[in-house]
């Protein structure tokens, strides 16, 4: 009978300019306890889970099943107990860190030895997109592309001197519902100065430049201009934020959380700062977590 856990990071994708395709791992995890047994039992331990009323509606369990059948295997029964520092539905990943505790779930049940790739190809088919999956399955700062045949090329980052200050409305806001805000198609014009900042965004985040990279994090095109309006205190937070010294500050995913990229060392005193602007806010430093995925036996 196995026994092992599972832990995966939150992540937050985009970074302000590499809209569907830039994320960073971060220091808040997704913890699942795994006993092997006859019964599925699924259980929360987390005050940001609600109780599981029937496993089999449980994104981790379908997420382990789908995987399982695509190999002709069937899942063991297991109790799977839960422990989360994610919020749900803030721009923090929590579905894509769900995804893969489902995917690993079942490559640890039922053997199948997945690759990273393989991993990386299934979290992104059920997510749609891979600027979530990649860090949490890599850790670090990850950019990725899924090409027209279906391939998924990334590249993992580790950048350092960096902190990170998120700031958590008490408000939930659905991808879907931020998705449709952005528009379907942009004029060629346009897509080349946005992908332009965003080239030079990923340029200046590789060589170190983070004044750069924050200056063009704040210039996104593709998505920050349509979901400014449903983003509580947007504007006031970019401006504090960059009063108080932080290199730039984006939606975290597509939100309603923001995220600031501040210099090695001044996280708290940011932190501080700006806790007084948003007193009803959680405002707390995080650390891009380099490790991603992890099982213990
Ligand atoms: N890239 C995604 C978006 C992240 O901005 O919609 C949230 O899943």
């Amino acid at each position: 009978m196995k026994k092992f856990s599972i832990s995966i990071p939150a992540s937050s994708g985009n970074l302000g300019p590499g809209f569907d395709s830039a994320g960073m791992a971060l220091n808040l995890y997704l913890t699942l306890h795994v006993e092997e047994r006859g019964q599925w039992e699924i259980l929360h331990e987390s005050p940001y889970l609600p109780s599981v009323t029937d496993y089999t509606e449980h994104l981790i369990y379908q997420t382990a099943e789908k995987v399982a059948i695509r190999y002709q295997k069937q899942l063991p029964g297991c109790k799977v107990t839960i422990e989360s520092d994610i919020p749900l539905a803030r721009g923090l990943g929590s579905s894509a860190s769900a995804v893969l505790a489902g995917i690993e779930l079942a490559n640890q049940l039922c053997d199948l030895n997945l690759t990273s790739e393989q991993k990386l190809q299934y979290g992104t088919e059920i997510e749609g997109h891979p600027d979530n999956v990649a860090p949490a399955l890599y850790g670090g700062i990850v950019f990725s592309a899924e090409t027209a045949d279906g391939i998924i090329e990334h590249l993992k980052t580790g950048p350092g001197g960096l902190e990170l200050v998120i700031y958590i409305p008490d408000t939930e806001l659905k991808t879907e519902k931020a998705r449709r805000l952005v528009p379907d198609t942009f004029s060629r014009n346009h897509a080349s100065s946005a992908s332009a900042i965003s080239n030079v965004m990923v340029a200046a985040m590789l060589s170190g430049d983070y004044a750069l990279a924050g200056r063009m994090m704040e210039r996104d095109m593709f998505h920050e201009p349509y979901r400014a309006e449903v983003i509580p205190n947007y504007e006031l937070i970019r401006r504090n934020a960059k009063k108080k010294g932080a290199f730039g500050t984006v939606i975290s995913g597509a939100g309603p959380s923001m995220i600031s990229f501040v210099p090695d060392g001044e996280g708290k005193r940011v932190c501080r700062d700006m806790k007084e602007v948003l007193s009803d806010y959680d405002v707390a430093v995080l650390k891009i977590d380099e490790m991603g995925l992890k099982v213990e036996k």
